[in-house]
């Protein structure tokens, strides 16, 4: 008989022999930033999720240095009368999200700044791209998107991660960023990304709900594994460093198989509406917050994901730290 009792009849044992581990070093925390003094202001949807001003950043970011994880990806918000038409303060000199990477890369240096690059929550629309006549036009959101990345790098990004799924766009950036002196920019491509039900909460936060249609005609369709693969593929073609794949638990098949494919390193986005659904049942007390947790964040791991960007970055890294 094979004894695989022998392996798991104590703790010590056991953690010799696990297969799959969690790092505070896998993850990157989401953070929302909002334009204006003084402000704190809880994300309705997302327990424990705010979004500060610049000048209260610090009381998050002081967490996030203390838990030691990589680092944060950042999402701006403009003020609501600068939201245009082209989604003009994603690429001001003085937007909120440049002024937010400016004051972290001077007080934290240490902590890995991200910037997600996309229109939505600078457009008056809320689209992820410029529109005409009711459609988000492909080509002439590229430029703008360019100019995103290289604004933010100019202030001090150490990563872009294009999310807006236009094609053709990592290609793009790589070459703005290059023409531009920034050759050593990484880009994480949001390679497979879902249409997906699961960014409800996420709209909430970052006021980005576009005010008409929906993002189907950008987004992918969650039923096309083979799209997906495709998907990552051109990205790595384009010059991705790092794809990714999201949502993240209803996705981890597409994780695996891209995982397995391809040799680039892989992040997984556990996104608002995943966050969300545990916090609500954990807070009920009808699930066990940190097991559940550790539970979907090793799945994540499990299937291939190098990095894992996820809401639950802090209170993982301080159950880690125990
Ligand atoms: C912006 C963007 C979204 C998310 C990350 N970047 C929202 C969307 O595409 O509608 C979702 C993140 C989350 O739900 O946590 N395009
Ligand atoms: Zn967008």
């Amino acid at each position: 008989m094979k004894r695989f009792r022998r392996l798991r009849q104590n703790e010590v044992i056991r953690d010799l022999v696990r297969e799959t581990r969690l790092s505070v070093k896998d993850f990157i925390y989401p953070i929302f930033v909002i334009d204006g003094e003084n402000i704190k202001i809880p994300v309705k949807s997302m327990p424990n999720i705010y979004q500060y001003s610049i000048d209260r950043l610090h009381e998050i970011l002081d967490e996030v240095r203390e838990s030691k994880i990589s680092g944060v990806v950042l999402f701006g918000i403009p003020k609501q009368e600068d939201k245009d038409e082209y989604g003009t303060q994603a690429y001001a000199e003085n937007g909120v999200t440049q002024r937010a990477v400016r004051y972290i890369k001077k007080h934290y240096p240490e902590i890995l700044c991200v910037v997600d690059v996309c229109l939505c929550e600078y457009t008056s629309h809320g689209h992820c791209g410029v529109v005409q006549s009711g459609e988000i036009l492909n080509d002439e959101t590229l430029p703008l998107l360019c100019n995103m990345a290289v604004s933010l790098v100019k202030a001090g990004a150490d990563m872009v991660a294009p999310s807006d799924m236009m094609d053709g766009r990592v290609a793009a950036i790589r070459q703005a960023l290059d023409d531009n002196g920034f050759k050593n920019t990484p880009i994480m491509a949001y390679s497979a990304k879902f249409a997906s039900a699961y960014y409800g909460p996420f709209r909430d936060a970052a006021q980005s709900a576009p005010c008409f249609g929906d993002r189907r005609s950008y987004q992918m369709d969650f039923t096309n594994p083979k799209e997906a693969l495709s998907e990552v593929e051109t990205d790595i073609n384009e010059g991705a460093d790092i794809v990714m794949v999201k949502p993240a638990l209803a996705y981890l098949d597409i994780l695996k198989e891209a995982a397995q494919k391809f040799s680039t390193p892989i992040a997984v986005y556990n996104v608002s509406g995943e966050y969300s659904m545990v916090k609500a049942a954990s807070i009920q007390g009808w699930i066990d917050e940190k097991r559940i947790v550790t539970e979907n964040l090793i799945a994540m791991k499990r299937a291939g994901a190098s990095i894992i960007i996820t809401y639950h970055a802090l209170d993982m890294a301080k159950w880690l730290n125990e």
